[in-house]
């Protein structure tokens, strides 16, 4: 009689025990991980005071994150805009929105829109949004695709894992310094030797020691 079933098939109940205990133990230590602190804020999104849409306004207008987060290059902060920046076009456009009384009202009064925070790491951990900038760390890797979200949602843990997984190895992270904010730019195919080279050029060595990110 043929044999319907290959010989090495005789290992495949070990081998599915095999797995199955190992999917035990990845699944709780799952639960551990994402159950941590870091992780259920991940998908925090608080309402804003201003109905204000980045898919709208990066995303199909096209404005450059730059051209509100001013400090991105040059500073620690990347700083949200003062409500001048917003009037820049809509003392033109839309005038009458109802949807920009708040907005119009902050201009009269000189009283800053309270913005809700929503990327936010302890006093103790020292971030930097410049050097990361300019070491061609796209905003993307660090608060997903933001040019798609009609409200800003908290993307990353930003926890100290995370940090430390993009340090030990950035390569995956790096593209061309003029692209840091496009949110449309893929790998190619020699992405691997490209980010090599970028690392080498670019005098990359992200610290690790405790002391590199707690001063
Ligand atoms: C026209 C101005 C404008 C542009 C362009 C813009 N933003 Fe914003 N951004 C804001 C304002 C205002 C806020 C605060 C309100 C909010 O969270 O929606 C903000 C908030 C954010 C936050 C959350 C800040 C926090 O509290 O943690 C991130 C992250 C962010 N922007 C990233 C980007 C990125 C990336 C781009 C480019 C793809 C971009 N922004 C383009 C105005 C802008
Ligand atoms: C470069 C020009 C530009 C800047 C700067 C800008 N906007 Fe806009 N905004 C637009 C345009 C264009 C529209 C779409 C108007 C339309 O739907 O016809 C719009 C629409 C809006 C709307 C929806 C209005 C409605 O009635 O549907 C809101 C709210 C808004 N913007 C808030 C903001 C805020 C807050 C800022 C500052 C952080 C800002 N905008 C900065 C150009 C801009
Ligand atoms: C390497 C990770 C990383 C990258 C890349 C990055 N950010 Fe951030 N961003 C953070 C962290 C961490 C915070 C919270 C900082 C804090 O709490 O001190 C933050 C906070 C912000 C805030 C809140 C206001 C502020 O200044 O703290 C805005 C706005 C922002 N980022 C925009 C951007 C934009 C735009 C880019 C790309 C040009 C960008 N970020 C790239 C990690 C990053
Ligand atoms: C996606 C990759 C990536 C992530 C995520 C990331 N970093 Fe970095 N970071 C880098 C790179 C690349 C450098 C190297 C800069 C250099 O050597 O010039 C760096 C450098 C630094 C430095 C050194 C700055 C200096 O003054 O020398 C600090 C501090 C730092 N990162 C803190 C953080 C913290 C805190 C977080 C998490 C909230 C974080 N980074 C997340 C890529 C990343
Ligand atoms: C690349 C940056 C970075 C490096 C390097 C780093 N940390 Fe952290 N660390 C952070 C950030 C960011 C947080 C805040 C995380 C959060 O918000 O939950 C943190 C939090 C902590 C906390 C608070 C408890 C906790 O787990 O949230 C301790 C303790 C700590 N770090 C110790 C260390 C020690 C010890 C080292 C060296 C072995 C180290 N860190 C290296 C970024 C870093």
């Amino acid at each position: 009689m043929a044999q319907i079933f290959p010989k090495w098939s005789n290992t495949v109940p070990i081998a599915l025990a095999l797995a199955g205990f190992f999917l035990l133990i990845t699944v709780s230590g799952g639960v551990w991980y994402y159950g941590s602190p870091e992780y259920t804020d991940v998908g925090y999104r608080p309402k804003q005071p201003v109905e204000y849409s980045h898919k709208l306004h990066a995303g199909d207008l096209g404005i450059d994150c730059r051209y509100c987060h001013t400090g991105v290059e040059s500073g620690a902060r990347a700083l949200v805009p003062p409500t001048r920046t917003c009037m820049n076009c809509h003392t033109l456009v839309k005038p009458e929105s109802e949807k920009l009384s708040l907005v119009r009202r902050s201009f009269a009064t000189g009283e800053p829109i309270e913005w809700v925070r929503v990327n936010d790491i302890p006093d103790y951990a020292y971030f930097d949004h410049s050097i990361h900038i300019n070491s061609g760390v796209g905003c993307i890797s660090c608060h997903g695709n933001v040019a798609e979200m009609e409200e800003v949602t908290l993307s990353k843990s930003l926890s100290m894992g995370f940090c430390l997984e993009c340090h030990r190895s950035p390569e995956e992270n790096l593209r061309p310094l003029n692209e840091v904010t496009n949110m449309k730019w893929a790998k190619s195919s020699d992405h691997a030797s490209l980010a090599a080279l970028w690392k080498k050029e670019r005098g990359l060595e992200p610290p690790e020691a405790c002391s590199g990110c707690h001063r």
